[in-house]
């Protein structure tokens, strides 16, 4: 990013005590600057988040004049209301914080959802970007599926997989998927797509423990998918997801490099530096 924008890389010491306790120091001023900290929220989610806020405030402190946050993973979006009562609203939590800690605006890319990124608005300047397009890109350039079927495997992932079916040319649906609330599980309702003999891409904003994958992996290849992929712009995989979804019939798994793993082969780093020239 800072190589497209022409920006000075200012190294950060970070280290963390014997007791766990989180230490960052800037090895430079930042004296009249506009700083721009990337920091992604993938796990250990807390401990990304506090560096993020240890980074901003000692910014604003040593005389930056303006604080940009670049979470390209936003950790907590998914807990973006009160689903049972007496529940914290964490994303809006993550909000207060980083306004608190004295970040002017915050990039993400592909929030989980409207919500969430309603109540982080609510608390500071955001821009939400999105990265399907250079996914389905990927697809249909370097792994030559032009024309395959984009599926949102539930209704929250439909912007996405119509966004990607632009690109895509084949097609969109989507499937209703249920989760468990108190052990995680993925139900995906049985129904009928014009799929059959079709290659067809899963997208979604994240893959995490791969539950979701899996589900509508199985549905799609029970109705005859020829193959099957998934696409994320954030491949947590948590656990052994990946190898689950292998297991499961996928025939590939795509993510971008907003999370680091085995399958972050597509980068946002033009993306976020496009928002980031109207910063600088
Ligand atoms: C939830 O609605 C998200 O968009 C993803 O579908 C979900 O977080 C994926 O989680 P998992 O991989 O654990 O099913």
């Amino acid at each position: 990013m800072a190589e497209k924008l022409g920006a000075e890389v200012l190294p950060i010491e970070h280290k963390t005590f014997p007791d766990g306790e989180s230490y960052v120091r800037f090895d430079g001023s930042v004296r009249g600057e506009t700083v721009v900290i990337v920091q992604s929220a993938y796990p250990p989610q807390d401990k990304h988040l506090f560096e993020l806020c240890l980074m901003a405030d000692a910014a604003k402190d040593l005389g930056a004049e303006r604080v940009v946050a670049v979470v390209p993973y936003m950790a907590y979006a998914r807990q973006d209301k009160r689903f049972m009562p007496g529940e914290a609203v964490s994303i809006r939590t993550v909000g207060k914080l980083l306004r608190a800690a004295g970040v002017d605006k915050l990039i993400t890319v592909d929030i989980h959802s409207d919500e969430a990124l309603r109540n982080l608005s609510s608390e500071l300047e955001v821009a939400n970007l999105t990265a399907i397009p250079l996914l389905a890109r990927y697809m249909a350039e370097d792994k030559g599926l032009s024309g395959a079927f984009a599926l949102a495997p539930d209704r929250g992932a439909l912007d996405l997989a119509e966004e990607a079916s632009k690109v895509l040319g084949g097609g969109f649906g989507w499937l209703y998927k249920h989760r468990d609330r108190m052990t995680g599980e993925v139900r995906v309702e049985e129904r009928r797509l014009d799929i059959s003999g079709r290659t067809v891409i899963i997208f979604d904003d994240m893959i995490s423990t791969g539950g979701t994958v899996v589900a509508a992996a199985e549905l799609l290849k029970k109705q005859g998918a020829s193959r099957v992929y998934a696409a994320c712009t954030h491949p947590l995989l948590v656990r052994d997801a990946l190898k689950r979804i292998m297991a499961s019939g996928c025939d590939g798994v795509v993510g971008t490099d907003s999370v680091p793993s085995s399958v972050s082969v597509v980068s946002i780093a033009g993306l976020l530096a496009r928002e980031l020239r109207n910063e600088l």
